[in-house]
């Protein structure tokens, strides 16, 4: 919406709309999650995609999204964005068994984060401040590896959803709230039927019913591979797919040739 795309765009229908048998989804999506991240090959670049019965999926506007995630394991609610902070990281570090110092936030490095930076660089925490890619940086939460306890900060309100049918698949917890910087984003909003505008999203509110979320690398990273081109036009990628009511995960690994 945001970059005027001709295709793929919120609300378009694709497919062959709902003909016979052929069930209606939703659809989320990001063909190309990290476009500077790819420009600079940096780390964590994804295409992402996000699927649920018509109607579970949040229509999010493009505008952005408070965020707030914790990984699996936790009581619920135990994340809160009406509560600060520290009182976040206080209460993940108590169930957690560590002091709040020893907790690791994932954080996009933007100005507008100084506040949260500055919050938790004061408890001490570990902060892992990323260029771009926040969807990543969620689901980063749900994978010990990373080390990454909870994400916080503001990125992309679509963003969001697809972090949050992730989560729905992997488990953890997500808060979201839209952010609306003026009327013209509040209008979209409204266009999708969005009436309550300081809502509190949690992850079901966000991706409803059973899910899929699927992701292939698109540079390297913590969630997976990125795509390699090896001699002889031969390629490499390798993508993730989960189901949110079975809890599955599949690894794929895939060889692409031009013959
Ligand atoms: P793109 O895929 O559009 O490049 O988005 C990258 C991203 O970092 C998202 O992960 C994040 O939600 C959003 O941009 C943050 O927006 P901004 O760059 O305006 O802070």
């Amino acid at each position: 919406e945001r970059d005027e795309a001709p295709m793929l765009f919120i609300g378009e229908k694709v497919g062959r709309g709902c003909e016979g048998e052929a069930p209606a989804i939703d659809i989320a999506l990001d063909p190309l999650e990290g476009t500077t991240i790819t420009a600079k090959a940096g780390a964590n670049a994804l295409a992402v995609l996000a699927i649920s019965e018509k109607g579970n999926l949040l229509n999010a506007p493009d505008v952005y999204m408070d965020k707030l995630a914790v990984g699996p394991g936790y009581s619920p609610d135990i994340i809160d964005l009406n509560k600060s902070v520290t009182e976040n990281v206080e209460a993940v570090a108590k169930e957690k068994g560590v002091a709040p110092a020893d907790i690791i936030v994932c954080v996009l490095d933007r100005p507008r984060h100084d506040k949260i930076i500055a919050e938790l660089r004061a408890i001490g925490c570990g902060i892992m401040l990323i260029p771009d890619g926040d969807v990543a940086g969620v689901i980063a939460t749900s994978d010990e590896d990373t080390t990454v306890d909870m994400y916080m900060g503001s990125g992309g309100a679509p963003e969001g959803v697809l972090a949050a049918a992730a989560l729905r698949c992997v488990g953890g917890q997500f808060k979201g709230r839209l952010l609306f910087r003026n009327d013209d984003e509040r209008q979209r909003a409204y266009k999708w039927g969005i009436e309550d505008l300081d809502k509190v999203y949690d992850l079901k509110e966000l991706a409803k019913g059973d899910a899929i979320f699927a992701a292939t690398g698109v540079t390297n990273g913590s969630l997976l591979e990125g795509v390699k081109k090896l001699r002889g036009g031969k390629m490499t990628t390798e993508s993730v797919v989960m189901r949110a009511s079975s809890g599955t995960v599949r690894w794929v690994k895939s060889e692409h040739r031009n013959n």
